[in-house]
């Protein structure tokens, strides 16, 4: 055997290793989509979320400070609202708002984000 053959030989077993990673990852997701996703997870990746993108003018944890002075309400006081369930909050964030960003969110983005909001009731 030649040495450009090995190479060769090589970059096969990496690329078939990582058509096998993703199939493997393709899989893990078709199963989440078939069911709910695992409900801590949501609320976890919810809150990564709202680290990114909510962070700079809400509150997002119950004893947090937001970064910037803005009239948004704390992510507590609004799951703390009689009035928030996961519908009205998932028509909210579909629904465009003068004074926020409309944030492009996926289905299960948006899911995520009320799965964390919804979190934080305490009632
Ligand atoms: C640029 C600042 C800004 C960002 C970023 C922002 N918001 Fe807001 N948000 C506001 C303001 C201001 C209000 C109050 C709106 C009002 O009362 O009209 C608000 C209100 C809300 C409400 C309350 C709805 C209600 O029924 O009163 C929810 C829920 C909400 N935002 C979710 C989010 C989520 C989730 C994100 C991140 C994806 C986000 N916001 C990012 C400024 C922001």
């Amino acid at each position: 055997m030649n040495l450009p053959n090995l190479h060769r030989n090589l970059w096969l077993h990496v690329g078939a290793a990582l058509l096998l990673a993703l199939a493997a990852m393709l899989l893990i997701r078709m199963h989440y989509a078939n069911g709910a996703t695992p409900a801590a997870e949501s609320v976890q990746a919810g809150r990564k979320l709202a680290e990114a993108w909510c962070s700079p003018c809400h509150a997002i944890d119950a004893g947090g400070a937001r970064a910037q002075t803005t009239t948004a309400p704390d992510f507590a006081a609004v799951a703390n609202m009689p009035s928030a369930t996961e519908l009205s909050l998932k028509v909210f964030l579909q629904s465009s708002h003068p004074t926020m960003p409309n944030v492009i969110l996926t289905t299960e983005q948006r899911g995520d984000l009320v799965n964390y909001i919804l979190s934080l009731k305490r009632i």
